[in-house]
């Protein structure tokens, strides 16, 4: 049920919500917007008509076009884009706290705005919340790698996981998790339409906008592999769906390293057609 209604006195009948809906379930009866219901069921659940209105007469999904943010004035001006996409750093030196509840609640819910193919929101975000428990998954990965690297069993391809254990029993230096307070893997079901570009996503943005709020983010291909490929006994303590892809996993938390100037990265790879 899509619960899609229109304020007939607000509506000025311009047409933007039927023109823009992507999957042309909206027409018009007599001049107001409508869906028939044979319809509904083609719906993206994208939320475009409600968007689009510029008079905020549409409401979907019991939502009020009242409580969502307006965008006039409010976007980040481009050279502040900028300056967020080349200030970002993969961070790898973290404060020995928790961020609070609220900020990585708010983090991951706008994160999950993030597009994804055919609209289908199925990201799923496992978030280590703290650091005690971010330690007892690390003491599980790094005792099956320690065991994998003792029986001779590492696939040679990923032998330099070795050196990382050898440090961390060592040294307790800690290469894998970088000594991040928390680590979120984004999975999706294997069956949707992109689960993949769809975790990535969805991680990119997570990434940038936990970066305007002064926290950090490592993009973290060791943990990913050893999470999901070497040491299996990791995956009860996530909790991730069997039938889910793991996408990537990021470690994150507050920096306790500052930066304080972008890099310089190029000339971009272009090839123009
Ligand atoms: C897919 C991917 C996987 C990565 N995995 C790791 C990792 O496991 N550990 C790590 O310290 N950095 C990891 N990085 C970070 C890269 O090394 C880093 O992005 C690169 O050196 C450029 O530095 P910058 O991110 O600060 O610009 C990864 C980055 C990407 C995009």
């Amino acid at each position: 049920m899509l619960d899609f209604t229109i304020d007939e006195k607000n509506c000025t009948r311009c047409g933007q919500c039927v023109a823009d809906c992507p999957a042309r379930v909206i027409s018009m009866a007599g001049d107001v917007p409508f869906i028939v219901p044979e319809k509904e069921g083609g719906c993206y659940r994208c939320q475009h008509c409600l968007a689009v209105c510029p008079t905020g007469a549409v409401s979907i999904l019991g939502i009020s076009p009242g409580k969502c943010l307006p965008l006039a004035g409010n976007l980040p001006a481009p050279h502040q884009m900028e300056t967020l996409i080349k200030g970002r750093r993969s961070v790898r030196r973290y404060r020995d706290e928790d961020l609070e509840p609220e900020l990585v609640q708010q983090l991951l819910e706008v994160a999950w705005h993030a597009p994804t193919g055919v609209n289908s929101r199925q990201v799923r975000f496992t978030v280590v919340d703290n650091r005690k428990s971010l330690a007892r998954l690390r003491e599980t990965v790094m005792d099956g790698l320690g065991r994998l690297v003792r029986e001779g069993r590492l696939p040679e391809k990923l032998a330099f996981f070795a050196d990382y254990v050898r440090v961390w029993e060592a040294k307790r230096l800690d290469i894998l998790f970088r000594d991040a307070p928390h680590l979120v893997i984004a999975s999706a079901p294997k069956s949707i339409v992109s689960p993949l570009p769809d975790c990535l996503i969805a991680l990119s943005y997570f990434e940038l906008f936990a970066r305007a709020n002064g926290v950090g983010t490592v993009w973290n291909g060791l943990a990913k592999w050893a999470i999901g490929d070497l040491v299996p006994e990791a995956l009860p303590i996530l909790g991730i769906p069997d039938e889910h892809l793991i996408g990537y996993a990021m470690s994150f938390g507050r920096p306790a390293v500052q930066y304080h100037r972008t890099v310089q990265h190029g000339p971009a790879l272009i090839h123009r057609v």
